[in-house]
């Protein structure tokens, strides 16, 4: 047994803001439903393989995302590189991302030997440009990736019309936004795969876990074939064309842990509840941002519709705040007991991995080489996420507020913002 122990010294990954006027919010991530059902399956040794539970979860995700296909795997990462095998994304391509995500979207990809080639985005709604999107499309492109960043929404029609025009899959990652919806459809239904994280902090946790959707035969049985090994013959294949390389298929394997899929089925089930009592909390703060000069909230596209909330970003405006910098603004609220912070994610093109390139592969291969071609990039070359990274505030996302939580942050909120 673990004696005192403290999910925040353990640095375990919660739904819930981690520090900071924890009072304000009465969320339990796990309650006796997840560890009954957990309990039960491991008296039933439910503990590895395609269990029964694995499979219900996998069949309400995708009924409810309203895809034909679905398969869960060990993590968020391991749905995107299902999705990318699935799809055919290799060395020699090019898969367009936006630069403000989590690595792990585009990450990937470039294991499969496919360069990264980031866009800007919007810096009112954090979200991809799709202008800047079809500025990027060259004859190498082999998909496009966009992020439905902090839960928010991106413009899918602008979106879906450039990859249309150009012949294009669109991948959408989903970790953040589980739940949320386009013109009253699912994210993650409108691309050609949606992959979502089901870690610790997101929206549904599986502790760590992810799956991905499809309605294309062809992406869900390669995304079978490179990540779950000797499941059960006939269970992945819908065609003939895969039937030779059954059950082992490519022998790599990113099953996911069934009693972290039963959890995941569990918070499945409370995330309507999550995303009300989220979505009611944000709105209300972004509501009152009106009476605070120099804040305001992010750009929501006509036809969103958020979910998830990973993040609560709003913008800062310093001109608006007597001059105030950001982070000098962030301290002070942080000073007033609001975990407020900036820049959670790096722009990729900062990371000297992107910046300066790699030898992935060793013996200048791979397609961060600048050997192979790999240009690099610069700081300057995504002014939208650049700007939005320096003016970009994060407040504490909270799950179960207490009924006057809202108020409890604008009033700091104005309180620090007058100070200026
Ligand atoms: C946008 C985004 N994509 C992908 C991932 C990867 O998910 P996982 O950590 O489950 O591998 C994350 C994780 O935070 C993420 O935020």
């Amino acid at each position: 047994m673990v004696e005192n122990y403290d999910p925040f010294q353990a640095q375990s990954f919660v739904q819930t803001a981690s520090s900071a006027l924890p009072e304000l919010d009465k969320w339990e991530q796990i309650t006796e439903e997840e560890v009954q059902l957990v309990a039960d399956m491991t008296r039933r040794n439910e503990l590895s393989g395609g269990t029964p539970i694995v499979r219900e979860f996998e069949k309400r995700w995708r009924e409810w995302v309203g895809c034909r296909y679905s398969v869960s795997v060990i993590n968020g990462t391991a749905s995107l590189y299902s999705a990318y095998f699935g799809l055919g994304v290799g060395p020699g391509d090019e898969v367009i991302c936006p630069v403000n995500t989590w690595i792990c979207t585009i990450a990937p990809a470039v294991m499969l030997g496919a360069r990264p080639v980031f866009c800007d985005v919007d810096p009112e709604s954090l979200l991809a440009d799709p202008n800047d999107i079809e500025a990027k499309i060259t004859s190498k492109t082999a998909c496009i990736v966009v992020v439905h960043l902090w839960g928010n929404v991106c413009d899918m029609d602008a979106v879906l019309h450039v990859a249309r025009k150009h012949n294009l899959p669109v991948i959408e990652d989903c970790s953040h936004a589980h739940g949320a919806k386009w013109k009253g459809r699912m994210c993650g239904s409108l691309g050609i795969a949606g992959c979502w994280s089901l870690q610790g902090s997101k929206a549904v946790s599986a502790g760590e876990g992810g799956i991905m959707t499809t309605d294309d035969v062809e992406v869900f049985e390669r995304a079978c074939l490179v990540g779950q090994v000797n499941r059960i013959k006939g269970i992945d294949l819908v065609t003939e064309r895969y039937t030779e390389l059954q059950p082992l298929g490519l022998g790599m394997k990113f099953r996911a842990h069934p009693l972290g899929i039963g959890i995941a089925l569990v918070q499945l089930g409370k995330l309507e509840e999550l995303n009300r009592k989220r979505r009611a909390y944000i709105e209300s703060v972004e509501a009152g941002l009106s009476r605070i000069p120099g804040l305001r909230p992010v750009t929501v596209y006509p036809g969103a519709e958020r979910a998830g909330f990973y993040g609560f970003p709003v913008i800062h405006d310093p001109e608006k705040m007597n001059g105030a910098p950001t982070e000098v603004f962030v301290e002070a609220l942080k000073k007033q007991g609001i975990a407020a912070e900036m820049r959670p994610y790096p722009n990729l093109h900062e990371l000297p991995l992107f910046a300066k390139g790699f030898d992935v592969f060793t013996r200048g291969r791979g397609p961060l080489c600048p050997s192979q071609g790999y240009a690099g990039y610069k700081q300057g070359q995504f002014p939208g996420a650049e700007k939005a990274a320096a003016h970009t505030v994060f407040l504490p996302r909270l799950s179960n507020p207490i009924p006057n939580a809202a108020e409890v942050v604008l009033d700091v909120l104005e309180r620090v913002a007058r100070s200026f």
